[in-house]
């Protein structure tokens, strides 16, 4: 084993540090590693919508840390009245992205202490992001191990998207999977989606696994069903936005082609999410709201033209992939074969 196996975790998206929130800028990857800096919630949630990060649980821990902002400028504008304050940061929050249920989750999470909180909320408020933020890396790093041990009769696996350090608090959901596999001695090799329009896989996914020394293959996103249909890759490891209480997925666009096609050629769909991603409230994946970011990513690459001028494009950005196309669920709380409603339930609370 190489030395490089033993450390394989290097990139670290979201940092708590002196008093403000740092952001490693994910719109520069890979040409430039630039973290910018944010002291007010209205500016985070605007990295957010922007995708200076994104990822469903990064989104999630940066939205703790953007109420630990509001809640500092809240406390200052009027001490006793500070939860009043702070509403309109909170929802500015909440709409900054609106698939990624992990965002909603952490909101909820952080207002759940605002009634037990006396004097300046700043302290306890921050305590638990930083919790949040501790126990995502957990998670990861047990779904990786989880995860790795259905894999370990695999050599080369297909991911989509960026489910890594970058999309995370650290390790990452699918590809913190993929890093345990990886370490574990039994994965070779990483086919990683281009990821159309935004590009995560070409630009995040190929840039993380290379600053961890793991061998990455990137192929055009139309080349993923001839992949598959060669037999090499007995599984396709993705990550997910939202899972509904039936274990219908919405994850980055392109996730469902990739389900139907493994389904055809025998290939195995595994989905990795923390607890944090399931939204028990919504029954299918059809209740799931999927994010529409406009023509122009589809129109344009890096600010250039790469279509007619004038023309209609549509740019969903996720998709919904049938709980019956999924073969396992990997949790922090275990692992979640064939998934269905009442699998889930026992689960996930
Ligand atoms: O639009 P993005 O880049 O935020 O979409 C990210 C994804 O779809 C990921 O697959 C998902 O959030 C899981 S990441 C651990």
């Amino acid at each position: 084993m190489s030395a490089e196996i033993s450390s394989p975790d290097t990139v670290r998206p979201i940092i708590w540090h002196d008093d403000r929130l740092r952001l490693l800028d994910q719109r520069l990857l890979p040409g430039m590693v630039e973290y910018l800096d944010f002291g007010n919630a209205a500016d985070v949630a605007k990295a957010i919508n922007q995708m200076v990060v994104r990822g469903a649980p990064a989104i999630g821990i940066t939205a703790a840390y953007g109420v630990v902002l509001a809640a500092r400028a809240a406390y200052r504008k009027d001490p006793e009245e500070w939860r009043t304050a702070l509403q309109s940061d909170l929802d500015t929050l909440a709409q900054s992205r609106p698939t990624a249920v992990n965002l909603h989750w952490a909101l909820q999470r952080m207002q759940s202490l605002f009634n037990k909180i006396k004097g300046n909320p700043e302290p306890a408020l921050l305590r638990e992001a930083l919790t949040i933020h501790e126990e995502d890396i957990a998670a990861n790093r047990h779904m990786g191990a989880l995860g790795a041990a259905l894999i370990a009769d695999c050599r080369q696996v297909l991911t989509h998207c960026n489910t890594g350090s970058l999309a995370t608090g650290g390790y990452g959901t699918a590809l913190g999977v993929i890093r345990s596999a990886w370490q574990a001695g039994t994965l070779e090799m990483v086919y990683a989606s281009e990821t159309r329009p935004w590009l995560q896989g070409a630009r995040l996914t190929a840039w993380e696994l290379q600053q961890d020394n793991i061998p990455v293959t990137l192929i055009a996103d139309s080349a993923a069903g001839f992949l598959l249909s060669r037999g090499k890759v007995k599984w396709v490891v993705v990550g997910a936005d939202r899972i509904a209480a039936n274990g219908d997925i919405a994850n980055k666009i392109g996730t469902y082609g990739l389900a139907v096609a493994a389904r055809h050629h025998g290939v195995q769909m595994m989905v990795v999410a923390p607890a944090s991603t399931f939204d028990l409230q919504t029954m299918t994946g059809a209740d799931i709201p999927i994010e529409d970011r406009g023509p122009d990513e589809i129109l344009r690459c890096a600010g250039k033209p790469t279509a007619p001028e004038g023309i209609a494009a549509w740019n969903p950005v996720f998709d919904i992939t049938p709980a019956a196309l999924i073969d396992v669920i990997v949790t922090e709380k275990g692992v979640i074969h064939r998934p269905d409603r009442h699998k889930i339930a026992a689960i996930i609370q």
